[in-house]
């Protein structure tokens, strides 16, 4: 039997705006995380941003709500972007990947949230291109590690290269290349983190650094 490889890349239309995307991504079927989950949660902000945000996948109240960053950790980037003195509404916010996973727990009462699999990382991906093609951003700020690997390869390491503006690499279909990517704490990671206090000052000083790129 033949298996045939996950990936979005049928469902992306090549022509049109954001909009198209957005209005094909619903019906995506790259990967098998469209069966369990409520919508694909695609990106959202304006359809030209100087700033674009990656994020893991939707969480819980994104899957119903279809929008990115609605939920808890929406909510800590909201107060962490006001800090910084960054326009959540300036910025489009996406997520490397556009559906919930999740494992059922308490008979199907909650829903935890599972990381993605490489597999389905690297199947959403066309989206992502496609979405940094259209908008046509300045700075990229990965949230995470998964967000960061998706554009950087499996090697990178967030601990490591956390809070610097490091060059966007070369990627086919993202043209033109956004000057710089920088890669911080997922918002998730600060409500689990042992020091809650200091893994929220590190989120604001990494998107310091993105405010002073985008005012100088
Ligand atoms: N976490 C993410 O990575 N993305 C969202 O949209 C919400 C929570
Ligand atoms: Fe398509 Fe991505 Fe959803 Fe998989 S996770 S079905 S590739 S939109």
């Amino acid at each position: 039997m033949q298996v045939s490889e996950s990936t979005a890349e049928p469902f992306v239309p090549s022509r049109g705006g954001l909009r198209a995307l957005r209005d094909a991504a619903r019906d995506c079927r790259g990967c098998d995380l469209y069966k369990s989950a409520t919508q694909t949660v695609f990106g959202s902000g304006p359809s030209r941003a100087r700033l674009l945000f990656v994020g893991e996948q939707p969480g819980d109240r994104e899957d119903i709500e279809g929008e990115p960053f609605v939920g808890p950790a929406g909510g800590l980037l909201d107060r962490a972007l006001a800090e910084a003195g960054i326009e959540r509404g300036d910025a489009y916010l996406t997520n490397a990947v556009k559906h919930f996973k999740f494992v059922p727990q308490d008979r199907g009462k909650r829903r935890i949230h599972k990381k993605p699999s490489t597999t389905e990382m690297r199947a959403c991906r066309p989206w992502l291109v496609a979405e940094l093609r259209v908008v046509r951003p300045e700075i990229v700020v990965c949230l995470g590690a998964t967000a960061a690997q998706a554009l950087m390869g499996g090697d990178f390491r967030i601990s490591r290269e956390r809070g610097v503006l490091l060059d966007f690499p070369e990627i086919a279909g993202v043209e033109p290349r956004p000057v710089s990517l920088l890669a911080t704490t997922h918002p998730s990671a600060v409500v689990r983190a042992p020091d809650r206090r200091e893994a929220y000052r590190g989120l604001v000083s990494d998107l310091e650094v993105v405010a002073a790129a985008l005012g100088s």
